[in-house]
């Protein structure tokens, strides 16, 4: 019978996890595909981690990545790493070994989507990451190929588990940020350094990633518009739903439009305001969801976990039985990546127009909130509604809150740094859209 084998690095939460059911669902490739695809090695800086897996006899343990990629007995190097470095070598290699590669690495994939993939399409190799972006959720293959004769106009989602926990935590059990933050790391939700889960980033990588599959162009995280969770407080949960009926949901948004000089694209992530009778507003804990607008299948939404040790090893083990049926039927995978040339246009987030939501602390004296509604009149911001909760207790200062009608973003922010931190306002101010 033929063999496919694998040969896995990173044994964290993903990397166990995918080790224990790419054995427990071994029987089932040989009863679906009549060959085996077997785990051959695994590897991790701490070797001892490969104990109590219940991995079967003959898996050989190393610590050095090398040994993987050198192994002319691998067929496919999954890495579940994570970060730059070695994950970046250990791919570059694999290729240039004439092996496959699977990965649920975003932060990777989205910053050095040129390198990578040039690398897997100069070698001939295949390239599957369907791990890498909303766990268990099957967006990407189904962007790059159960929907590709659709033109796709719009994704927005929730694409971070561990802020969506996080805000849910927030506003139905009263739960304040740090403690919600400290269960997700518990839970094994959250990035090995959680600030790129709560200032956006990782939503930014994924958003990227998805981006790119759909443009065939590399849209650079690094020009998407970001802007996390730190500035929301429990306060403002609980007054977008009390007062404004709406709740707070950490979106991304890549909107595409066609030009005569190819595709502009408005891409951003930023704690949004959600209408509570919105179907995103229905996302709790660490569920993800995609929408997507496309032109032909019309508007879809898809749910389910997007962080957590199963939901990521599903999408890995997928894309594995995937890569082996390819290597097996000695055909080229459905492609994930197609690649045109050119750049790709993004707007500038300053320029983009939204409704917002304002929170200042201020002084409860007279005059500060004529200077805040002074400074975003300069900007020809206008309001179209603002709210002042009385002082409680012994605070110095009381929260307002100000919702504008459409504006650009860059007027809104300019009229922010002209009030923040002088006469009564608080240097931190909380900045969120309306959907
Ligand atoms: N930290 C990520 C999240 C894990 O919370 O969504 C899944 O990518």
């Amino acid at each position: 019978m033929r063999e496919i084998r694998v040969g896995l690095a990173g044994l964290g939460h993903v990397g166990s996890a995918a080790a224990s059911l790419l054995h427990r669902t071994a029987e089932g490739f040989v009863r679906r595909f009549g060959a085996r695809l077997t785990l051959h090695a695994v590897c991790d800086a701490s070797p001892a981690k490969a104990r109590g897996l219940g991995l079967p006899r003959g898996v050989r343990v190393e610590r050095d990545w090398r040994r993987l990629t050198a192994d002319p007995a691998v067929d496919i190097v999954v890495e579940l790493i994570g970060g730059q470095d070695p994950a970046k070598r250990l791919v570059l290699e694999a290729f240039a070994a004439g092996k496959d590669v699977v990965t649920a690495n975003k932060a990777l994939l989205s910053r050095q989507w040129p390198e990578v993939v040039g690398a897997a399409q100069a070698a001939g190799r295949r390239l599957a990451f369907e791990g890498s972006v909303c766990a268990g959720i099957p967006i990407i293959g189904s962007l790059a190929r159960s929907l590709a004769p659709n033109g796709i106009r719009q994704i927005l989602g929730i694409l971070n588990g561990t802020t969506n926990f996080i805000l849910s935590r927030m506003t139905c059990d009263r739960c304040p940020a740090g403690a919600a933050l400290r269960e997700a790391r518990r839970l094994g939700l959250a990035e090995r350094d959680p600030r790129l889960d709560l200032d956006g980033s990782d939503s930014a990588h994924k958003l990227s990633v998805l981006a790119s599959v759909v443009l065939g162009r590399w849209l650079d995280p690094a020009r998407v518009g970001r802007a996390g969770i730190e500035s929301v407080g429990l306060d403002d949960a609980l007054f977008a739903v009390e007062e404004l009926g709406r709740t707070v949901r950490l979106l991304g948004l890549a909107r595409f439009e066609d030009g005569p000089e190819g595709p502009t694209v408005e891409a951003r992530v930023c704690p949004t305001l959600v209408p509570l009778r919105h179907p995103l507003a229905a996302v709790h804990d660490a569920y993800n969801a995609v929408m997507l607008e496309t032109s032909e299948a019309k508007d879809l939404m898809f749910y389910g976990l997007g962080a957590g040790a199963g939901p990521a090893a599903s999408a890995v083990v997928g894309d594995l039985w995937l890569l082996a049926e390819a290597r097996l039927g000695g055909r080229a995978a459905p492609p994930l990546l197609w690649a045109r040339e050119g750049r790709v246009a993004v707007r500038k987030p300053e320029d983009c127009l939204g409704r917002f939501y304002l929170r200042f602390q201020a002084s409860d004296r007279p005059g500060v909130l004529g200077r805040i509604a002074q400074a975003l009149g300069r900007q020809g911001v206008s309001i179209a509604h603002v709210h002042q909760r009385s002082r409680s207790g012994s605070a110095r200062t009381v929260p307002v809150v100000l919702v504008t009608h459409a504006a650009p973003e860059g007027r809104v922010r300019r009229a922010i740094e002209a009030v923040a931190g002088r006469d009564g306002v608080s240097r931190r101010v909380a900045l969120m859209r309306l959907l």
